[in-house]
């Protein structure tokens, strides 16, 4: 059986981005596959994080998974924390991935570029290791992610072959998958740029109130030319718009700008992508409420780890065979 297997990391306020680009699809793998969701807060220590922010954030995302349809009888969902195998699978295949390729890793230049030298942990350098160790400990045949994460599971890929071929089929070869619409969903206030947890004016965050975020859509960036089509090198803002509304009532973009074409007003164009907007959002965010004030995402959360660390651990065996430790059984 298929197995499925895709986490978020609990840095900051989950994003519209994460919505459409991740959280969303989640649940379609379910019915069909062996699905494990897991919370990366391993990776939320890889930038500076207060202990509480940290702790709340991932309460945050327990309870949003719940709340986007994932069944916790179908899927397994847990803490990365709570299952050691990641942090022991991550000190050997540390090995089999090179200083150069990860210093070409686009999410390592951006995010060490704003920072000094001084301040950039190894943690950070060293994140797509820990990803690969995610994956793997689970035989994941795919991954689910938005497109700013393929360049890390190339890096898996590629471990797996360097490993494989060194010991013989140990590794699954796992694969990313992006969706066709709303892989990259970009900032309300400047398109050019990916939305991504840090810009409070052009990120719609999942904890916003409804009124905010249709107001964040009807200030939306756009462009003077008054026609909604999708161009997004010459109108970033307008194809940003249309990814969301399309993304959202699960159509093509092609078929997105048909129901808009002839229309001049940007106002009733936003206005419509508002409207989807908190048709998604607004029963999402009513669960994700009760969810939090019940508290049941901690038991998920537990019997997740036990299940999780089963599997985890028969996959580090395997592994640590392969490599040459003695295993005492
Ligand atoms: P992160 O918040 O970096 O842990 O991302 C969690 C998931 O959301 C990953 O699969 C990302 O690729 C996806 N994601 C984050 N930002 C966006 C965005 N702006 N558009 C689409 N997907 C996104
Ligand atoms: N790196 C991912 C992100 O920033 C989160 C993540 C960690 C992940 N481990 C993973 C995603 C394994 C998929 C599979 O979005």
């Amino acid at each position: 059986m298929e197995r499925i297997l895709s986490g978020i990391k609990p840095t900051g306020q989950l994003t519209l981005g994460n919505y459409i680009g991740a959280l969303r699809h989640f649940k379609d793998f379910q019915d069909n596959g062996e699905v494990f969701i897991f919370i990366a807060d391993l990776h939320a220590l890889t930038l500076p994080i207060d202990p509480e922010v940290l702790r709340s954030n991932s309460r945050d995302i327990a309870a949003f998974y719940l709340a986007s349809g994932l069944d916790p009888k179908k899927a397994t969902i847990f803490l990365q924390s709570s299952v050691p195998a990641h942090s022991e699978l991550n000190a050997i295949v540390q090995n089999y991935l090179y200083m150069g390729e990860l210093s070409r890793m686009t999410q390592f230049k951006d995010k060490s570029a704003k920072m000094n030298d001084k301040e950039i942990g190894l943690g950070l350098f060293a994140y797509p290791v820990l990803m690969a160790a995610d994956i793997l400990l689970y035989d994941a045949n795919t991954v689910p992610v938005g497109e700013d994460q393929l360049q890390h599971i190339e890096l898996a890929r590629d471990l797996v072959h360097r490993f494989n071929y060194k010991y013989g089929e140990v590794l699954v070869m796992p694969k990313g998958k992006v969706n066709k619409v709303g892989a990259r969903i970009m900032s309300l206030s400047d398109p050019t740029k990916k939305m991504s947890k840090s810009d409070p004016k052009g990120d719609i965050f999942l904890k916003d109130d409804m009124k905010t975020i249709r107001k964040k859509i009807m200030s939306a960036v756009t462009d003077m030319e008054g026609l909604v089509y999708y161009d997004p090198v010459n109108k970033p803002g307008i194809s940003n718009l249309l990814t969301i509304y399309a993304a959202l009532n699960d159509i093509s973009i092609e078929d997105a700008a048909k129901q808009f074409e002839g229309c001049t007003r940007y106002g009733d164009f936003k206005k419509a992508v508002a409207d989807t907007v908190e048709r998604e959002l607004g029963p999402f965010k009513a669960r994700y409420e009760e969810i939090i004030a019940s508290g049941e995402y901690l038991e998920v959360l537990k019997e997740g780890a036990k299940k999780a660390n089963e599997i985890a651990s028969t996959t580090l065996k395997r592994v640590q065979k392969a490599v040459g430790l003695l295993v005492l059984e």
